[in-house]
């Protein structure tokens, strides 16, 4: 299988060399779905993925998730086609799944500021859920302010914009098949 795996990729004008490769990501992915596959054993759990960004990440850890489970999706956005978060979450398309009384796992591509994983983990709060449980791939550990419950990090990463895997920048990027980092000029 081919895939798009550059070393160093150019979006809009701006350059982003590699930051985590293929093996990494999988490699992580694997080890997180095996305990994520002991933890909610004989619960199964209803994974809710961010859409656009989370898609792919989503993907590819339920194929290592080895215990029965559900899949749902949400939009928001909180980007726009900046680098920087506008500071506001738009929900762009709801939650369709039965929440009440389920154990729910948010999985998310990325958390930076925290703006909308607090917000989520608010919302479905509401939806009385059995339990709340947050995933992300990418952790920006420094650009967090908003305080939110985090579970489950794949990677944390420096404050930087990153691409790829699913994560874009103005749409652009995710179907690059590795994480890459801004260059800083
Ligand atoms: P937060 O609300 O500030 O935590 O931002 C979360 C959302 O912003 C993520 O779900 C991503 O869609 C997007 N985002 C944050 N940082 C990046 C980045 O470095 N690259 C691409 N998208 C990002
Ligand atoms: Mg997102």
């Amino acid at each position: 299988m081919d895939l798009y795996k550059p070393e160093k990729v150019s979006v809009n004008g701006e350059t982003f060399r590699i930051y985590l490769t293929q093996e990494e990501i999988q490699q992580r992915i694997r080890e997180m779905g095996s305990q994520l596959s002991q933890e909610f054993k004989d619960k199964k759990p209803i994974f809710i993925g961010v859409l656009n960004g989370a898609y792919i990440f989503l993907a590819d850890l339920m194929r290592h998730v080895t215990v029965p489970c559900e899949v749902d999706f949400l939009k928001l956005s909180s980007y726009g086609d900046e680098k920087v978060s506008s500071g506001e979450v738009h929900e762009l398309k709801e939650i369709d799944a039965d929440i009440k009384g389920r154990h729910i796992i948010l999985v998310e591509d990325i958390i930076d500021t925290g703006l909308s994983m607090k917000y989520l983990v608010e919302k479905v709060k509401r939806m009385s859920p059995a339990s709340v449980s947050v995933v992300t791939m990418l952790h920006k550990a420094e650009a967090t302010q908003h305080d939110v419950q985090i579970d489950y990090i794949g990677f944390k990463i420096p404050n930087l914009f990153v691409l790829g895997y699913g994560l874009d920048f103005a749409q652009e990027g995710r179907n690059l098949a590795q994480i890459y980092i801004l260059e800083q000029k």
